[in-house]
């Protein structure tokens, strides 16, 4: 069974989507272990009621290189094969991404390149686009911008706020992180420059 590692600062309904899929047997994984930069986040709490190994690496005041390289231990620990980003609010330094080259996964809440970063809903609704949607793509040093594996859209209505359009597009990202997932664990792939090729 292929082990997963949840890195999340937050809500986590990305992270009970995932843990919901294996739960439904939609999706062959178990999630090795849940982590948070925030000893806050309700998704480590949300975790544990899960029976799941949910820990806090505070982040808070560290050198960058000294606090990936604790949660790279962690991982290793734990004998990840894929580590997806859930709601991780951090960047990931070079070295980390060296050490799980193309083993890392991120959702991000557009059709990316549009709109990287934070708010991405609101950006995308002042921009005034008419097709919004969420992305799941490999992580590489660069901030959203590694191979797309997956996307889905999402029609943007007149009389949409930041919240209806998140809720919709949030709705997607549940079925789409973990569909991509199963891609990636499966090695149903390969990557051809930036294009994830599907098989
Ligand atoms: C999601 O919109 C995700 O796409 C973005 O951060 C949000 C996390 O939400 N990266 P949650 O913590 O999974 O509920």
């Amino acid at each position: 069974m292929k082990r997963l590692g949840i890195l999340i600062s937050g809500r986590g309904s990305n992270f009970e989507a995932i843990a919901d899929h294996i739960a439904a047997g939609t999706l062959d994984a178990e999630i090795a272990v849940v982590i948070s930069n925030r000893e806050t986040a309700p998704g480590l709490e949300a975790a544990r009621r899960r029976g799941l190994t949910a820990i806090a690496i505070p982040s808070r005041g560290l050198d960058r290189e000294v606090y990936d390289r604790r949660l790279a231990d962690e991982l290793e620990k734990h004998q990840v094969d894929v580590i997806c980003l859930a709601g991780f609010m951090r960047l990931l330094s070079a070295g980390f991404i060296r050490r799980f080259a193309n083993r890392i996964l991120n959702i991000h809440p557009s059709l990316l390149p549009a709109f990287p970063g934070l708010d991405a809903q609101r950006q995308a609704l002042e921009h005034g686009v008419k097709l919004a949607g969420c992305t799941v793509h490999f992580v590489d040093e660069d901030l959203d911008a590694g191979p797309i594996v997956l996307q889905a859209a999402v029609a943007v209505r007149d009389d949409d706020t930041v919240e209806t359009l998140s809720a919709r597009i949030l709705a997607e990202e549940h079925r789409l992180y973990s569909e991509a997932i199963a891609i990636v664990l499966s090695g149903r792939y390969s990557l051809d420059g930036r294009r994830v090729l599907l098989r």
